[in-house]
């Protein structure tokens, strides 16, 4: 199991941040700092350059984020009905927007259409079809699986055409007179290194020039998907180093195709904290328990359904012994730490979660009809 990071103790400066939020707004809170997107993007926009970036709206679809990429001039993935609402809701225009679901209903298609979505993802060849009725409005991206194995998250087995598939899906289109304008990919979530980014750059890009020389309306875009980490482990993230491999290989591609990423994790990930009470303690079998007002059916979800380990942290200071933190719910699974070592805590101390703007309040749940951790923004909206 991947080991979780702990930090014992806060500046005077920090607690008293943290007490100061509780103090006005409530417990839980989810607390999002939108200059750490903003800081994010531009780190992202040096590390690729010339790479159009769609933030992936399933990570935290909020409007308060869709606010800050969009004063950024950032593009949205939609993969849903209910994200494009949330965009339709802030006024941003389905232009700005890559529909990148596979997998779609008729009506899923025509409301992305009448928003004004013109790109969309495929995989197969009955996913094809349903592009008939719209082909002079659309332009498709085949999706083709590649599969990092360092990945949290695996993208991959689910969605992708195999490699060799590609050819007879392009065939299949030009008799379709569909336009497939070019190849997108996700090789996974979290990955470890951008080794099988590159793999699949190098990979699409060849035949992406071998149809060039045969196809009338050649292929000119190429979508990397996202991948991109969070700093989970607080060892910081070179994100340029990181990159680095990926911005040679794109270096590679002609100059006049567009390159473009969706990155969700890598940008909200670092913008949320989680702010969480103890609310009671027990010591069982010799161990203690802390029971807080937060847990894996609410903003610590993507324990469970992202594979994510929270680094936490608590205020307070003073010899550690091994402790349980468990969420507020009835179920026994809804445990967030496990042996972990800390200082006698308190009801009402706070427990705090770092990095937990990606897949959290995306995926929770309203089991035990616990309410949610608000969300508050440290900039009005
Ligand atoms: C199609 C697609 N694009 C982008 C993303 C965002 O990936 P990440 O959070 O790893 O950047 C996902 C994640 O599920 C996805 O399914």
């Amino acid at each position: 199991m991947t080991q979780r990071h702990v930090t014992i103790g806060a500046p005077a400066e920090t607690a008293a941040h943290y007490e100061d939020l509780v103090n006005r707004h409530g417990s839980p809170l989810l607390v999002y700092d939108p200059a750490v997107v903003r800081q994010r993007y531009a780190e992202l926009q040096r590390a690729l350059p010339g790479v159009s970036l769609y933030y992936a709206v399933k990570a935290l679809p909020s409007a308060h984020v869709i606010r800050t990429i969009d004063a950024l001039g950032g593009g949205f993935d939609i993969a849903s009905g209910g994200e494009t609402e949330l965009l339709l809701r802030e006024d941003v225009f389905g232009r700005r927007t890559i529909h990148t679901h596979p997998i779609k209903k008729d009506a899923e298609i025509r409301s992305a259409l009448r928003y004004g979505a013109t790109t969309f993802v495929v995989d197969n060849d009955y996913e094809l079809t349903k592009f008939v009725p719209y082909r002079s409005r659309v332009g498709i991206l085949l999706r083709v699986s590649f599969r990092a194995s360092g990945a949290a998250v695996d993208l991959s087995r689910k969605f992708g055409c195999a490699f060799d598939e590609l050819p007879g899906l392009l065939d299949r289109a030009a008799a379709l007179g569909i336009h497939v304008k070019g190849l997108s990919f996700h090789v996974g979530s979290q990955c470890a290194d951008a080794a099988k980014h590159v793999e699949a750059i190098e990979q699409c890009a060849a035949l992406m020039q071998a149809r060039a020389e045969t196809d009338p309306t050649p292929m000119s875009v190429l979508d990397i998907g996202g991948g991109f980490p969070a700093a989970y482990h607080r060892t910081g993230l070179d994100l340029e180093a990181w990159c680095a491999p990926v911005r040679a290989a794109l270096g590679r591609v002609p100059d006049d195709w567009q390159c473009i990423a969706e990155p969700g994790r890598v940008l909200v990930a670092p913008a949320v904290t989680c702010v969480t009470t103890v609310v009671g303690t027990s010591r069982r079998d010799g161990v203690r328990w802390y029971y807080l007002d937060d847990g894996v059916y609410g903003s610590f979800s993507g324990q469970l359904f992202d594979h994510a380990v929270y680094p936490l942290q608590v205020l307070r200071e003073g010899p550690v012994e091994p402790s349980i933190l468990a969420g507020p719910t009835c179920d026994s699974i809804d445990i967030v730490a496990e042996q972990i070592a800390l200082p006698e805590l308190e009801p009402g101390d706070l427990v705090i979660g770092h990095e937990m703007g990606a897949y959290t309040a995306a995926t929770r749940t309203r089991f035990n009809l616990l309410p949610d951790a608000q969300f508050i923004s440290l900039e009005p909206a």
